[in-house]
């Protein structure tokens, strides 16, 4: 086996820039804030940041409405604090990611304003413009994921644009070569500039059918259930042209050493592990997002294992998400007993963990007033939409004021409990999810059972998960206990010699021979 890159051994840190730390005083995180946090990083133990869209941006969807590839938005700072930022996470050995928005832009951005300016500009063709349907109405039936219809009337040219998300966010035409030819060059403007790798959003809606045809209803869509999902995306996402976009996205790639991409894409496993590419030339991370809405008991969760261990192509890399910045947090959804089972499941199973910021504390969702929700789809879906400001409220590091987030009141306000649910409260308490999270990932960094070895499921009779990690003559036992009530485990011969080593805060450990027994919510790992 050849050398793991460091995309494969290591562990990638989600930062919402907005909400990590405020240098400046305007309530709202900033570059300077995520550099003056790298040490913390480091001490963690993570080994890439991917930093949430920091270009210029009207924010109507809070940088996912990109005006400007190739600028950082005030806000945020300046190309010198960027430049600044990848300084100072090289200097301690970490990777700086950054994220690429290919399917949409602002329709601030200079290219929109010139798209809709004439029918005749020369970059009509650089967004999706269509006639209207006979009866006057949109060219065909296809939602937004933000509510309502995707397409949007012009009335100065006469036609409608499409848009999957805000009407601020016209959608890109990948089949003009010039468009395609820009975005690739802003690509290559971040390589250049150090960047070592970009997690691309909604990659897999980046092209779509070249008739544009009317999607089919979804028989499963029930009142309470958001618009887009009144309608199975055939046409309007995972088409067969995004895999020769993706290829030449990877060309660029790869003209550069051990840079890596990294494919935003909610598809089923089987669709999804196309997205590495025929040849090895798709992306090399598809997020795998599985783990987010999967059921909670040890029989499913080894089912998904199972099924999306035996999809990966040869030579293809797993990797494991349990929460980012548009998904209820996993401290809510499988409840705080269950928080720190969920973070071991995460560490230690084959592939590349994502760790969204927050999660290392057991932030739980945060609850917002209605007068201060800012999420462009809660407001727009109120009763159907997840409101994701709960999972992107400011980082608490400390009990000073504002968490020392900021010197003023934040954009979103704080967890309740910031006082106590802190960095600085955390550190120091061996029994928190910070110092767990800490050690998991000093395991992970020391054994290479666990950053690379192989994945062998040991048991999920009951409400015991257990499975092995192994490299070479390096063995780990890793039992997880999602019940609520004490479990007994068996243990395979080879591991009855094996020493518990790590728990879940607060639980004992204790080795009993051959029976490895679990108190309520406790993770074991023995090596
Ligand atoms: C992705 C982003 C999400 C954003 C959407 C539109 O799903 O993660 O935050 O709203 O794309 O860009
Ligand atoms: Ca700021």
């Amino acid at each position: 086996m050849t050398e793991p890159l460091w995309w494969q051994k290591g562990v990638i840190y989600q930062v919402y820039p907005r909400s990590y730390a405020d240098s400046n005083g305007d309530g709202i995180g900033d570059l300077a804030g995520v550099a003056a946090r790298l040490d913390y990083l480091v001490d963690l133990g993570v080994d890439a940041v991917w930093l949430s869209p920091i270009f210029p941006s009207p924010m109507a969807d809070f940088g996912y409405d990109v005006a400007d590839y190739r600028g950082i938005d005030p806000r945020f700072g300046t190309l010198a604090d960027f430049d600044a930022l990848r300084d100072a996470a090289h200097a301690r050995g970490l990777k700086l990611l950054l994220d690429f928005v290919p399917n949409h832009s602002s329709s601030e951005h200079p290219w929109f304003l010139e798209s809709r300016a004439s029918r005749e500009n020369p970059k009509r063709d650089w967004y999706i413009w269509r006639d209207a349907a006979p009866d006057g109405g949109p060219p065909n039936n296809w939602q937004s994921y933000f509510g309502g219809s995707a397409w949007e009337w012009d009335a100065a040219t006469g036609q409608y644009y499409l848009h999957q998300f805000l009407k601020e966010q016209p959608e890109l035409n990948w089949r003009n070569p010039d468009l395609r030819a820009a975005m690739l060059e802003a690509m290559r403007f971040w390589f250049d500039r150090g960047v070592d790798g970009f997690r691309i959003d909604v990659l897999w809606l980046a092209i779509k059918h070249p008739d544009f045809p009317d999607n089919p209803a979804n028989p499963a869509w029930r009142e309470g259930m958001q618009d887009i999902e009144r309608l199975l995306p055939a046409h309007s996402a995972d088409q067969p042209e995004m895999m020769e976009i993706i290829a030449a996205m990877r060309d660029v790639t790869d003209a550069y050493p051990e840079r890596v991409l990294i494919g935003e894409i909610y598809l089923p496993i089987p669709r999804l592990v196309a997205y590495y590419g025929a040849r090895g030339n798709g992306v090399h991370l598809p997020f795998n997002f599985h783990l987010l809405d999967a059921t909670w008991d040890a029989a499913a969760l080894a089912r998904l294992i199972a099924e999306y261990e035996g999809a990966l192509p040869a030579g293809g890399w797993p990797n494991w998400v349990l929460g980012n910045h548009d998904k209820p947090r996993v401290a809510s959804r499988v409840g705080p007993e269950q928080a720190a089972v969920a973070m071991m499941l995460l560490l230690t199973l084959r592939g590349t963990p994502t760790l969204y910021q927050g999660d290392e504390l057991g932030m739980p969702n945060v609850p917002i007033p209605p007068e201060r929700v800012q999420d462009p789809q809660a407001l727009r879906e109120p009763d159907t939409a997840f409101n994701r400001d709960e999972v992107r409220t400011p980082m608490p590091w400390d009990a000073s004021a504002h968490a020392g987030f900021s010197t003023v009141e934040p954009w979103l306000p704080l967890n309740p409990d910031w006082a106590e649910r802190n960095v600085m409260a955390q550190r120091d308490d061996a029994g928190s999810m910070l110092a767990f999270t800490r050690a998991l990932l000093q395991l992970r960094r020391a054994h290479s059972a666990l950053s690379v070895g192989s994945w062998h499921a040991v048991s999920s009779d009951g409400a015991v998960l257990a499975y092995e990690r192994r490299h070479g003559a390096d063995r780990v036992l890793v039992a997880l206990n999602l019940s609520d009530a004490p479990q007994a485990l068996a243990l395979p011969d080879w591991a009855v010699t094996l020493a518990p080593v790590l728990t879940t805060p607060h639980h004992d450990l204790r080795a009993e021979g051959a029976t490895l027994l679990l108190a309520p919510n406790q993770g074991i790992l023995l090596l």
